[in-house]
């Protein structure tokens, strides 16, 4: 069952969501060569709890920490550890945090100083594929236009979609209906309702699109030629006459530039 959302309630979820946007560059700010996966996970743990809120991933279906964070060949569900990030690396930082009862989940993709042209392109096609589904969150609308978006852009440029995992219906719990598939195809699927909010997260690979989870920890994603991939991922609340982006990463984009 699709349950919508008030007026009020899109606007308690902002307020989570833009806390989610902040708390994902206080982390990304500490993203550089020599600083352990967990270290970072400790930074966002601290900053959401700080600010009054609940780290939902933590001690969901067992899932040990407050970020998933994703390096290189992981394409989602990376369990921070002891691993060491190094120049060229890309990672991913996936969260999903509780404020008053409201839940934003979304993504970013950080490069690691120099990274390589392929791994540039990547990035930004995967950032571009979210932006174009984002696009397609408008009421009237169906689920398989949002999918299809993504699709198209990310063959077009030779990449893969990964079929495993989805995007989802958000905002009261971390995983509501509808599933948000990133293939699809137009016309299709759910219908999209003003009051629905959901989580649009394209999951691109650089090589083929297969997956393998691991066997040891049940969680990490990684792709099967082990090539690159990227996440990125926003809380998009469906309006009348288009998109409501509920997360951001204008804080992100700050400190990028400096
Ligand atoms: N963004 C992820 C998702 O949509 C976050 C869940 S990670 C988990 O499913 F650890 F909590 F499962
Ligand atoms: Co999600």
């Amino acid at each position: 069952m699709i349950v919508l959302k008030k007026k009020e309630d899109i606007e308690l979820i902002r307020k989570a969501a833009q806390l989610l946007g902040q708390t994902l560059a206080e982390v990304g700010r500490h993203i550089r060569p020599g600083v352990t996966t967990q270290f970072l996970d400790q930074i966002g743990d601290q900053y959401i709890r700080d600010h009054g809120a609940i780290p939902l991933c933590k001690g969901y279906e067992g899932f040990p920490s407050a970020l998933c964070i994703s390096v290189n060949d992981v394409v989602v569900h990376g369990i921070p550890g002891q691993l060491f990030i190094k120049e060229g690396d890309n990672v991913s930082l996936d969260c999903v945090i509780e404020l008053d009862g409201y839940v934003a989940d979304s993504a970013f993709t950080f490069a690691v100083g120099e990274i390589s042209p392929e791994m540039e392109r990547l990035l930004r096609v995967t950032k571009e594929c979210l932006y174009l589904g984002l696009e397609k969150c408008k009421a009237g609308n169906r689920v398989g236009d949002i999918g299809h978006a993504v699709q198209s852009h990310a063959e077009k440029n030779g990449y893969g979609v990964v079929r495993e995992l989805c995007g989802h219906g958000v905002g009261f719990k971390m995983h509501e209906s509808p599933n948000v598939p990133n293939y699809g195809t137009p016309g299709t699927g759910a219908l999209l309702k003003e009051g629905m909010v959901i989580a649009v997260e394209p999951m691109i690979t650089m090589g083929s699109k297969n997956v393998k989870f691991s066997k040891t920890d049940g969680w990490t994603c990684r792709t099967k030629d082990g090539k690159p991939a990227a996440h990125f991922e926003h809380t998009v609340a469906i309006g009348a006459k288009g998109p409501e982006i509920l997360t951001t990463f204008d804080y992100i984009e700050k400190i990028l530039k400096h």
